[in-house]
């Protein structure tokens, strides 16, 4: 059972410095603590960090391609959000020396199709099956609807049964696309966000 609390929810319609220094504690489902915030611009090497540590399959099943090399220009990539059309929200954890360290990260880019933004999410191996996603992706659905954004989609590989069962719990439509590689994810964020 996940635990929540904490000074400040980023679910809420916050902006600016405001939002960048919300972070709320939780807990992992084993009672470990963790931090749930926005991703910030000088998260930079905690984000390579985090994608270090990723498994080869857990990096293949979120880019639905096989990563090798991390480089700077997708780095760059991932640590662009604006808050607005591109958001992401990083659970943390602390090292017993003090340090911070991410290890699950939930985001979202607005596509084309108005209100509709497609989303991510990704733990590190040694925190999966302890409830980060559903923590993260609960924490970004209600940040998304506070910013009037209709609808959630993803593209998940149809091999990928985790995630489509976390989709299914979360409330999301599951459907495979027209060339059966992909399955799409869908959810409108009016209906009601499991707490
Ligand atoms: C898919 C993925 C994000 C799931 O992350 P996770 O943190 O392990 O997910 P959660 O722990 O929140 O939920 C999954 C599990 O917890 C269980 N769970 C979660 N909350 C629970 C609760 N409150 N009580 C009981 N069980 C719970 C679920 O039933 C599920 O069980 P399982 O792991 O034994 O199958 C992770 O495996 C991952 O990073 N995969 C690679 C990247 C990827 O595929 N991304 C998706 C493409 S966008």
């Amino acid at each position: 059972m996940l635990g929540s609390g904490g000074r400040c929810d980023p679910g809420r319609a916050l902006i600016g410095d405001a939002l960048a220094h919300c972070t709320f504690a939780s807990f992992a489902r084993d009672g470990m603590p963790v931090f749930v915030r926005p991703l910030r611009g000088s998260d930079r090497d905690l984000e390579k960090e985090f994608i270090a540590s990723l498994s080869e399959s857990t990096r293949f099943f979120r880019m639905l391609a096989p990563l090798r090399y991390l480089s700077p220009e997708l780095l760059d990539q991932f640590m662009d959000v604006d808050s607005e059309r591109r958001m992401a929200l990083v659970a943390t954890a602390r090292r017993k020396e003090g340090s911070e360290y991410i290890v699950g990260v939930a985001r979202y880019a607005m596509t084309d199709q108005p209100g509709t933004a497609e989303i991510g999410v990704t733990v590190t191996d040694t925190w999966q099956h302890r409830g980060i996603a559903t923590l993260l992706m609960e924490a970004l659905m209600r940040f998304a609807r506070e910013r009037d954004i209709d609808t959630f989609m993803g593209l998940v590989l149809p091999e990928n049964t985790r995630m489509l069962a976390l989709a299914r719990r979360l409330g999301f439509s599951i459907r495979l696309e027209r060339d059966d590689r992909l399955v799409r994810i869908e959810r409108r964020l009016a209906a009601q966000i499991p707490v």
